[in-house]
């Protein structure tokens, strides 16, 4: 019912009146008021005036179900939100939802979760990849998880991520003014320092795949980061207020120290959903990326630069210059004197100077 008021104040952006909302939704002017009360109660400021009816004012920051449910513009993806404020990591509690409600006998069941999104406030231990962890502070950061059950070979899996990153880097040049990158396959950068990581796992059969869950860890609005990540991770509001401050000096020679370049959390992840149902549909023509492979190296921050590829193990780093992506998803690198294909999972990409 909240969802409900909410998307139906916000697409009116003016008054409506209690009776229109009444007759829209089917109930009481009582359950109207009530729901109206909660939803200041969550943070949202709504003017009543008599004979005018409702209109909001500001929103809360907060992502909660109803503001992302209000405001989701898709047809499958993200359209059912899972909220908790505190989870583990919401990769498991995505894991744990969808095997919940199938069993080995009724493998469809599993569709019934295809584009479920599970979001949290704060994750107590958000997980990265190669077994590190995420760090997921409350309230400043946007962590979440997109369940999917695609039919495709499990083994086209891992292109849904890199499908992903594109979406969020699109979503982050549509809301702001920053330039996101993507860094082979799937960190977004933007100043060369990463803003972005994306976990992917996965349960299948050989031939078959249960499900995906994707999860998404954006530095939105943190303000600072553990020293042993400082040098390489940035949030999309400090990258802002850099970019304000050159903005200022070049204007009157005097930094703005109140800049106030906050995110707001849930048009990004609603534009992220956005990108990424049409990209997925695109990505499933094919079951490759050959329809989103240009758009994917534009946007890639090591073509044309100089990397190294470091494997597990102590074998010498593969140098070369990478050129892009191909259908597959995979890093295509000059070496010099053949074009070799890196594949991702266990590999590590790295600029020859640094983390870019
Ligand atoms: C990386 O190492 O770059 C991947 C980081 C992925 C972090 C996100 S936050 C939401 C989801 N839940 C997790 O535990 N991890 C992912």
């Amino acid at each position: 019912m909240k969802s409900k008021i909410l998307k139906i104040l916000r697409e009116a952006d003016t008054y409506v009146s209690g009776q229109i909302i009444c007759n829209q939704l089917g109930v009481s002017r009582t359950a109207i008021w009530k729901a109206i009360n909660q939803l200041k109660v969550d943070g949202y400021q709504i003017e009543s005036i008599t004979n005018k009816g409702y209109r909001i004012i500001t929103y809360p920051d907060a992502i909660t179900k109803e503001s992302l449910e209000s405001q989701m513009k898709t047809k499958t993806i993200g359209r059912k939100v899972y909220y908790q404020e505190e989870v583990d990591s919401t990769n498991n509690i995505a894991k744990r939802l969808v095997d919940s409600t199938s069993t080995a006998k009724h493998l469809s069941n599993y569709s019934e979760n295809h584009g479920l999104l599970v979001i949290a406030e704060h994750q107590h231990a958000g997980k990265g990849r190669r077994g590190r962890t995420w760090v997921s502070p409350k309230g400043t950061g946007i962590w979440m998880t997109l369940a999917l059950t695609p039919q495709i070979s499990p083994t086209h899996a891992s292109m849904l991520t890199l499908v992903t990153a594109l979406s969020v880097a699109e979503a982050i040049r549509q809301e702001t003014t920053l330039e996101a990158m993507i860094k082979w396959p799937n960190d977004i950068v933007v100043n060369n320092r990463k803003v972005c990581g994306i976990l992917t796992e996965m349960s299948s059969e050989p031939d078959y795949i249960h499900y995906v869950v994707i999860g998404i860890g954006i530095n939105a609005n943190t303000e600072t980061f553990p020293e042993e990540i400082s040098p390489i991770a940035a949030s999309l509001k400090l990258e802002l207020s850099k970019e304000k401050c050159k903005d200022q000096l070049s204007d009157d020679s005097r930094l703005n120290k109140e800049n106030n370049q906050t995110i707001n959390r849930s048009h990004l992840i609603c534009k992220i959903m956005e990108n990424f149902e049409h990209h997925y549909e695109t990505f499933l023509q094919t079951e490759s990326l050959i329809n989103l492979q240009e758009r994917y190296n534009t946007l890639l921050i090591n073509a044309g630069k100089q990397v190294k590829v470091i494997e597990p193990g102590n074998q010498p780093p593969l140098t070369g210059t990478a050129l892009g992506i191909n259908p597959q998803g995979e890093l295509l690198i000059n070496t010099g004197t053949q074009t070799q294909a890196i594949m991702s999972g266990e590999v590590s990409v790295r600029g020859l100077y640094g983390y870019v």
